[in-house]
């Protein structure tokens, strides 16, 4: 009698396998249609520097036109002229606009109304524009939670609503969120800015279910620390648990991020990481998220209560790194 159970239950557990595995492999059938960039026009907010600059650079070595946005004009152009160097056919153009995303809805309505009477509608919108502060909750100034809000999450917003019903009548287009992997766990020093890359993944999910009957696919990109000027900037007045906590991963390169941000969203996939630890936080945030292929359902369903387990380690480690630096600091300050 008991053999039978086992042979029962090994033959229902080889089924499922089955399943899983034919899921696993008809996976690719489920997945959106890649978008050719070749001739496609690109717009990247941000696109002067850092990240943003190299998505550009991807793009244009793919073919596509490029239109850059960001305010400082003088480094839009050396941008403009860095990025024309990697072109492959002489009919490609760099277009660049000095104009703050933050300021006004209208504003990047009438930008974007340009761009695209310039170099045709617009195939693929990166939204890249942003910055960080990095501070305790307390210590920073309320003015600095409404700047980080107006240019992360509202510029987006505006430049994203100026291109959003175009793509619409087109019914095809794809619209990139840059956010962080601190918009997918919350770390020391970051209330200000998480709470904003946070805001732009749920963005992303309401506007991705309203947009996906025209054929447009959202992609949220969760870059780690990465080597740019704005990094290298937001260094300089680091707090030191923030610094602690953030060196348990490495620093990776802009060309190498800006790859797989590109990459991802041509294919239409909703979530974007880089690296073990951006595979790890994508799976263990996954939640209700959009589903771009079965392949990514099913790693999730597989690996998430192990995930978790191991992400614990984690938390334990930066809690005591905080309290390490607290007790530092309050003893240094009786000795004082
Ligand atoms: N580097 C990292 O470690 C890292 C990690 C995760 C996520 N990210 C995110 O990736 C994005 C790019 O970061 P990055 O490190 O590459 O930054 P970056 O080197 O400082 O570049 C930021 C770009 O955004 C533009 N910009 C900033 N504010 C703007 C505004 N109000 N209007 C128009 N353009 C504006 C800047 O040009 P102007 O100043 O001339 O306007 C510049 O082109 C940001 O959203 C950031 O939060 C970065």
């Amino acid at each position: 009698m008991s053999w039978m159970v086992l042979l029962a239950a090994s033959a229902g557990i080889a089924l499922v396998v089955a399943f899983l595995l034919l899921l696993y492999l008809a996976s690719p059938l489920a997945s959106p249609k890649p978008l050719s960039l070749s001739g496609a026009h690109v717009v990247v907010t941000g696109g002067s520097s850092g990240i943003g600059k190299s998505i550009a650079v991807e793009c244009f070595k793919q073919g596509a036109f490029i239109t850059l946005i960001a305010r400082n004009e003088s480094r839009l152009l050396e941008a403009k002229k860095e990025i024309e160097k990697y072109s492959i056919n002489d009919k490609q153009v760099v277009h660049a606009i000095s104009v703050d995303v933050s300021k006004d809805c209208a504003d990047m309505e009438r930008v974007l109304k340009q761009a695209q009477e310039k170099l045709g509608p617009v195939d693929m919108l990166v939204n890249c524009a942003g910055t960080s502060v990095n501070g305790k909750f307390e210590d920073l100034e309320s003015s600095r939670f409404e700047q980080l809000m107006a240019i992360n999450y509202l510029g987006s917003v505006y430049s994203t609503r100026a291109v959003v019903a175009t793509m619409k009548e087109r019914r095809m287009g794809r619209i990139v969120f840059v956010s962080s992997q601190a918009g997918q766990v919350g770390l020391f020093g970051y209330s200000a800015y998480s709470a904003t890359k946070f805001a732009l993944r749920g963005l992303a999910e309401a506007l991705q279910m309203e947009v996906k009957p025209y054929n447009i696919y959202v992609t949220v990109a969760y870059p780690p620390d990465t080597d740019t000027p704005g990094f290298a900037e937001e260094s300089k007045t680091k707090l030191l648990e923030t610094k602690l906590i953030s060196e348990s991963s490495s620093v990776c390169q802009p060309d190498h991020v800006a790859r797989v941000i590109v990459k991802d969203a041509v294919q239409g996939k909703f979530s974007s990481s880089v690296g073990t630890d951006g595979y790890m936080l994508t799976i263990l945030t996954s939640g209700m998220s959009p589903i771009s292929s079965i392949a990514e359902v099913l790693e999730a369903v597989i690996l998430m209560g192990f995930f978790r387990f191991i992400g614990l380690f984690y938390i334990a480690s930066f809690d005591s790194i905080v309290h390490r630096c607290m007790v530092q600091k309050e003893k240094s300050e009786k000795t004082d």
